[in-house]
Formats: structure tokens, sequence, C-alpha cells
């Protein structure tokens, strides 16, 4: 173990050029961070596709090499997983406390192995996430679920589950997938009730079912698992993602430009593309792109977040940034979370005018940004900062860009080719020398 000066990173934004070009989008991040963890269920060698080169899948792709996987990259956004030979053993503690998604290790090594052992999941910080819906779900699938000192422990009463009835008292992305995940290896039928219903959750019955599962009903609230005895190896390709393509079609909406935003399933974007035509904004929709074309003016818009096919939570913030420039007074209501604001005080540091009560934000929009150093506060509330960035007067400093980094693919590199000034600069933070040492083991 040794320690060193952690390199900080910050995104610096001259504001004022509206997007212009076209944009590739990636694979879903929220799929992909739930697929990897299901290739340790597959008995065998599974090529999975269209994976994002983001921070969190780098740390899953690690963690499943750590516990034995064979990981193999065929070029840069293909990958190549053997998990025949991994047995049980305790995950990588350091790396599972970063990112919310190492919950999905709990459903498949539960579905594999019987056991699990993991960190409550970390992630973006908006507000107290539980995992309560996970855990009922598991217990209910014949699991002792335990959480202490900060460890999950999960294990099969009679070494395997065995298939039940689950009413999701909360409608959830995470517990859906997990259960999905657990119950595919299960012994018998179960089905989920008031499941939810976004596209990752169709893609990882999608990738599940290639390998062999049995999953019925993904995409509406019922799903239906049949458990097989084991997955086989097989090919897949992971869905674009939603929100990367939602906050491109935002950022060229906001600052007024035109951007065709390719490899995209429009109708996964209905959502966002009926908000932004409301604003005035032109979203012309094709077989598997989406151009966007700025409006002179923006318009007001009510907003209030919901589980898919609602206004996705996600898109939130960066819709948050463009309503600071729309004439008019804007409400959003957030839905989903109970604190997914604190991005609005980094919008106030630019001349932001927003009133925040609980879940409701009231916007007076029509302002002027004006740049200045703002923190990305978590991943989505990063895009919205430099959404904000890329519309105001002078230069904006984005801080804490690693929360950006976890989710959006080339993010500074994509912005560039659509024309942005953005660039990424080292820096050292002189104000806590401790912040800037970390351990390496
Ligand atoms: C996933 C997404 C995240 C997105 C969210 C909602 C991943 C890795 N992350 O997060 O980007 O913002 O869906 O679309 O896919 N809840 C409980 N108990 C539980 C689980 C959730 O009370 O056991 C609550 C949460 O606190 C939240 C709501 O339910 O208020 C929805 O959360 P959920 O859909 O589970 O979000 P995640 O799966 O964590």
């Amino acid at each position: 173990m040794y320690w060193k000066v952690q390199v900080l990173e910050k995104y610096v934004i001259k504001g004022g050029t509206a997007l212009h070009g076209e944009v590739e989008i990636s694979g879903a991040k929220n799929a992909a961070v739930a697929i990897i963890p299901a290739a340790l269920m597959v008995d065998g060698v599974c090529c999975i596709e269209n994976i994002p080169q983001i921070s969190d899948t780098d740390m899953l792709l690690t963690i499943l090499r750590d516990l034995g996987a064979k990981v193999r990259f065929l070029n840069k956004s293909t990958v190549e997983i053997d998990c025949t030979k991994v047995r049980y053993q305790d995950a990588p503690y350091e790396l599972m406390r970063k990112i919310r998604a190492s919950y999905y290790l709990i459903g498949a090594m539960l579905g594999r192995f019987g056991s699990a052992k993991t960190t409550m999941p970390g992630g973006c910080n908006f507000g107290v996430r539980p995992i309560d819906q996970h855990i009922k779900g598991m217990t209910a699938l014949g699991a002792d679920v335990s959480v202490k000192n900060g460890f999950v422990y999960a294990d099969a009463r009679d070494g395997k589950l065995h298939g039940a009835r689950i009413y999701l008292d909360k409608v959830s992305v995470g517990a859906t997938m997990n259960i999905i995940l657990a119950a595919a290896l299960a012994q018998g039928r179960t089905i989920i009730e008031n499941a939810a219903r976004e596209p990752h959750i169709v893609d990882l019955a999608n990738f599940l079912n290639s390998m062999g599962a049995d999953v019925r009903g993904a995409g509406t609230d019922t799903v239906k698992i049949n458990g097989v005895d084991k997955l086989h190896g097989g090919s897949y390709a992971i869905i674009p993602d939603q929100i990367e393509a939602g906050t491109y079609m935002v950022a060229a909406a906001a600052t007024g430009g035109e951007v065709l935003i390719k490899n995209v399933i429009p109708r996964h974007l209905e959502c966002i593309s009926a908000k932004l035509r409301e604003t005035g904004t032109i979203v012309q929709e094709y077989e598997d792109s989406v151009l966007v074309k700025g409006a002179s003016t923006l318009r007001r818009v009510n907003i209030k977040t919901l589980p898919y096919p609602g206004f996705p939570t996600d898109m939130q913030p960066p819709m948050g940034a463009l309503l600071c420039l729309a004439n008019g007074t804007s409400v959003i209501t957030e839905g989903v979370y109970d604190n997914r604001f604190k991005y609005i005080n980094e919008l106030r540091k630019m001349g932001a005018e927003v009133q925040v009560d609980g879940r409701v934000a009231v916007i007076e929009g029509g302002r002027r940004l004006t740049g200045a150093p703002v923190q990305a506060c978590d991943l989505r509330a990063g895009a919205a900062m430099v959404i904000a960035g890329m519309c105001a007067v002078g230069t904006t400093e984005v801080e804490d860009v690693h929360y950006i980094e976890r989710g959006y693919e080339n993010f500074v590199g994509k912005l560039r080719e659509l024309g942005a000034d953005i660039e990424i600069v080292n820096f050292s933070d002189d104000s806590d020398p401790s912040e800037k040492i970390v351990m390496i083991s």
C-alpha cells in the first residue's frame, strides 16, 4: 500500500457557442451495470457489445476480474466475459462501495452461488436511497438477508432460491432488476408485481433470455420469471442510452443549436421529445436518430418526474438548466427522489432565480446565466452544469467531474466535436491538502 497525490480534473467551459453537428450515443449505462453482473450467472462465454466506456462499467468489470472472471475487450465497446471458473468469494469492497449498481451483485451472486456479501451501495447521493425492496424480494425468494456494519449478507436458506410472488411497495428499477437476476436461476416461478418498466429492464430480460433464461413481461408492471437450471453463453448488444441521448437533446435545445443524435431508439425518448417540443424546440424523429433544432426563444414548461414512461428523474437537472433560459415561470416537481435539487444552488451561482420547496422547484426563467466556478453535485447534476456553462456568458469551471465520468462516455470529446468550447484541466486543490492524497492498495 502507498500514498500518492490525486490529480483532480475540472471542465473549463467558455459559453456562447450553439452546438452543431452529429453525435453518436453509447450503450445504456443503467442496462450495462446490470448486464455485467448478470454475466456472473452465465456458465459459458458471453460477448457483450455496446458497453459504454465509463467509470461505472470499468469498476464492475474490475470486480468481475477480481472474482476470477476472464474479461477481454474485442474492441472499445465489445467485451467477452467468461465466468465459467468463478467460484464464490467476497467481492472487493473498496470498488463496490463506490457504485450504486454494486447491488446487482447481490441478485447475481445469490442466483449463481446461493450466497452474496456486498457493501451497501454507493453512487450519487440525492437523499436516502434505501434497498428495502431489494431485500424484501430476496427474502421472499428464500434468502436470509441482513445488513451489518455497511455490508449486506444474503444466503439462500436451503442453498437454492425458490420462486415467489413479490409485490413491490415502491416502483423501483433496481429492485425489479435485482429480483429478475436472482429469480432467473431460482427453482420455480417468480412473479414481480408493481415492477418498474424502464427500457433497461427490458434489456436485462432480453440479455438473460438470450442466454437461456425465461423472463416474460419485462416492460410491463408484471414480470414473470420461470427459473432455469443454468444459463449458457451467447452474444448480446446493449441498447442505446436514453439519458445520454436526452442530455444531448437538451444541450442542443438550450444552446439554440442543431444536432443529429444518432444510434438512439426514438420511442424511449418520447417523454423528453414531448417536453422539448413544448418549449418550442423542433424534434424530428427518424428510424434510429433524432434531429433537434433549438428555438430562438424557449417557452416555459412544467415537469413532473415519474417512473417510465413518465419524464425521467435523471433528465430533471439538465432540463432545470434549460428552463433557467426559457421565458416565464416553470415548475419542476420531483416525483422519484426526496432531495434532487442540490444542483440548484450551483445554478444560482450563475445567476439563476429558483425557489425550492421540498420536491418542487419554481424557476423564474429568461435570465442570462453568467459563468462561475461550480460543482458537479452528482452525475446528472454535473451534466446540467455543463449545459448551463455552454449557455452562459463568460467562463464556467465545473469541479468534481468524476461524477460525470461515471455515466457519460467521452463527454468532453463529444461536446467539442459539436463545437463546444470545453476542455479538461488538471488542478490541485490548495484549500484542503488531505483531499489530494489518496490511498492505493
Ligand atoms: C435507477 C438508476 C438511476 C435512476 C433511478 C430512477 C441505475 C444504476 N440507476 O436507480 O439512474 O435515477 O433508477 O429512474 O439504474 N427505493 C426505495 N426502496 C428500495 C429501492 C428504491 O424506497 O428498495 C426508492 C428510492 O429511494 C427512490 C425510488 O424508490 O426514491 C426509485 O428508486 P429506484 O428506481 O430503485 O432507483 P435505482 O434503481 O437506485
